[in-house]
């Protein structure tokens, strides 16, 4: 038998009813509303009187409820689980819970065990006999072990993950103590919500958010348990911390939720003049907590993955005009980059909308080392990221539920801009007009809404069949290329390369054949006659030209074979509005070639994996 590491990046649910009421069926609606995480494979745990009951199969949740008959079952108190594998087989046995020896201990995890392997043998070697390839069935073992010695069920639970190395978010259910869900964290998330007639656990607040806003973020090194009239926690890393603070969530449940949309990446793309809306009021007035920071500071690395790190870059260019020293590091390449020379006197400026990315988290990690001051700009408020910053500021983008990022683009965008003009303001240096701009981008986006939509479905329809494409801009007009090209390969699985538009004749241009489609991002700005030339070299190659264009724009009109308008604002704020149809061209092109923008193959929400 191949037994790895499982590497995996999974959703964890759980939930008591306080007064025995059936939970079966809010568990499978919290694991649905988790299912972003992974979906790979999913399974249950719950105690039927004194038995312990485990359904689980690979595949997704929505086949697992047909083929199991789970909802016809009953039950008080469950954990659930689902899965997004790197590694390792995804297969039933595979599948979360994962039990000792005796049946009687469920185990959920997300996260990495490294020793698992030593672990294993070392159980072996006393008799424990396992099922399946996962380093989480270790700790179920180790659980049992230290139980069958007589301790109690949370003193065993503590001895076994004194001997784990790695990151963990579990949740055990037992028949040895059944009137509680258990749980432990290091280095995943965790948090509780705690509802009227339940308590919830789970990977993150979506999972709970329609039946209770009230929620405690679990922190590294917190264990504890949730009964029907208790919620313990300890911390095994700080014993003198308390209980978590309760915070009241300010998201709105329905925005987790699809409603009439067909996919949460089209909602999310809608829903984008309101969370610019309320970024921009709640950056502002976060924003003065970090000014004297970033003033003090001799250099600020922003650092990102993704889409993440081209909102990063967005900021790059924007602050180097008003002469501040950053620069945009992608997160992975932080060590490489920056390891070395980042100090004491420099900013790591975080930019990551789960807030548990591993390469961001790990970036950070090696800053905080070295003395930086951690800033963090994330969207997810009980995160990982913000917890083990120095300052965090919190979007209000809401929460995003589609894999592809969109509105929490947009929202890092407007957050740079507004954290900018706080700067700004201190030194005295006007910034007015374009927070005047910035303020009229939700309504402009609003009314421009349904004509990008059209204009991208059309765009979708002859773009459809095409396995190429280039993005090219200047300035500020290419962080948004390339994000325009990651939609694109990313939910529509079409093969996309973005540079900046002077140095696509570097190279890039030896591709372009008749018909190859080149997307432009063309503005307002110093850049637009070195963008119109390169518009002229690719066409005069074969090119279709889709150009994103200023309003009224003639010359630029001329050259392209399909146009979306963009209204005028200040040229540092305006491509915000650009990136909306470039997202709305990506969901048609995926939605006309019959994918699923909201799981794209191979992709999980939030990679917490090396
Ligand atoms: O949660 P984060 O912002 O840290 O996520 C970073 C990237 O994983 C994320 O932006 C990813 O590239 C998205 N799939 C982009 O749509």
């Amino acid at each position: 038998m191949q037994v790895e590491a499982e590497t995996v990046m999974c959703g964890i649910a759980a939930i008591i009813s306080k007064n025995f009421r059936n939970v079966i069926p809010k568990l499978v609606r919290m694991l649905k509303n988790l299912e972003y995480r992974g979906y790979d494979s999913c399974g249950f745990a719950f105690l039927d009187g004194t038995s312990l009951v485990v359904a689980k199969a690979k595949g997704t949740i929505d086949n697992f409820v047909k083929k199991s008959g789970i909802l016809k079952q009953t039950s008080d108190i469950g954990i659930a689980h689902t899965r997004w594998a790197t590694h390792g087989a995804v297969s039933d046995t595979n599948a979360h819970p994962h039990l000792d020896c005796s049946g009687d201990i469920a185990v959920v995890h997300n996260g990495i065990i490294d020793n698992f392997m030593e672990l294993r043998e070392e159980l072996e070697r006393k008799g424990h006999i396992f099922r399946s390839e996962t380093d989480t069935e270790v700790i179920s073992h180790l659980i049992e072990h230290y139980y069958s010695q007589g301790k109690s069920f949370l003193e065993a639970i503590k001895m076994a993950i004194r001997k784990l190395r790695g990151t963990y978010a579990l949740v055990i259910l037992t028949r040895h103590d059944g009137d509680k869900i258990f749980f432990a964290r290091n280095g995943q998330p965790l948090m509780i919500g705690v509802g009227n007639s339940e308590i919830y656990v789970a990977s993150d607040i979506p999972a709970f958010l329609e039946w209770t806003k009230k929620a405690l973020i679990l922190r590294d090194g917190d264990i504890g348990f949730v009964s029907r009239n208790e919620i313990y926690i300890e911390n095994v890393i700080n014993p003198d911390l308390g209980m978590p603070e309760p915070i009241e969530v300010p998201w709105d449940p329905d925005q987790a939720q699809k409603g009439e949309f067909p996919f949460f990446m089209l909602k999310e793309i809608y829903e984008q003049p309101d969370a610019i809306q309320r970024t921009i009021m709640s950056v502002l007035h976060k924003a003065e907590g970090i000014v004297d920071d970033i003033l003090n500071a001799d250099f600020i690395y922003i650092v990102g993955a993704g889409s993440s790190y081209y909102s990063s870059l967005y900021a790059q260019y924007l602050y180097a005009r008003w002469g501040l020293r950053t620069m945009a590091v992608i997160a992975s390449e932080f060590e490489d980059i920056a390891g070395h020379v980042v100090d004491r006197n420099d900013i790591v400026f975080a930019v990551s909308q789960s807030g548990e990315t591993f390469d961001t988290i790990q970036a950070v990690k090696i800053a905080k080392k070295r003395g930086a001051k951690i800033i963090s700009l994330v969207n997810n408020m009980g995160s990982t990221l913000r917890m083990i910053s120095d300052k965090s500021i919190v979007m209000g983008a809401g929460p995003e539920i589609g894999v592809a990022a969109t509105k929490t683009f947009s929202t890092q965008i407007a957050s740079f801009i507004v954290i900018l003009k706080v700067i700004l303001d201190a030194q005295g240096v006007d910034y007015e007009e374009q927070m005047k701009s910035l303020s009229m981008v939700p309504r402009v986006l609003s009314e421009k809404m349904k004509h990008f939509d059209e204009k991208a479905m059309l765009i979708a329809e002859w773009m459809k069949t095409k396995t190429d494409a280039f993005f090219l801009g200047r300035g500020l007009g290419y962080p948004i290329a390339l994000e325009g090209s990651l939609k694109l390969k990313e939910i529509a699985y079409i093969h996309s390369e973005s540079y900046p538009a002077g140095e696509s004749k570097h190279g890039p241009i030896a591709l372009i054949e008749k018909g190859f489609p080149v997307i432009e991002i063309i503005l307002n700005d110093k850049n637009y006659d070195a963008m119109i030339a390169g518009i002229q070299e690719m066409k005069s190659r074969g090119a279709m030209i889709i150009s994103l264009l200023p309003e009224g724009d003639q010359k630029a009109s001329e050259l392209s074979d399909h146009i979306v308008e963009i209204p005028h604002m200040h040229e540092e704020v305006m491509p915000i509005l650009y990136v909306v149809p470039l997202q709305l061209l990506a969901y048609h092109v995926a939605v006309k070639r019959g994918y699923d923008p909201d799981k794209p193959r191979n992709l999980a929400k939030s990679v917490t994996v090396k």
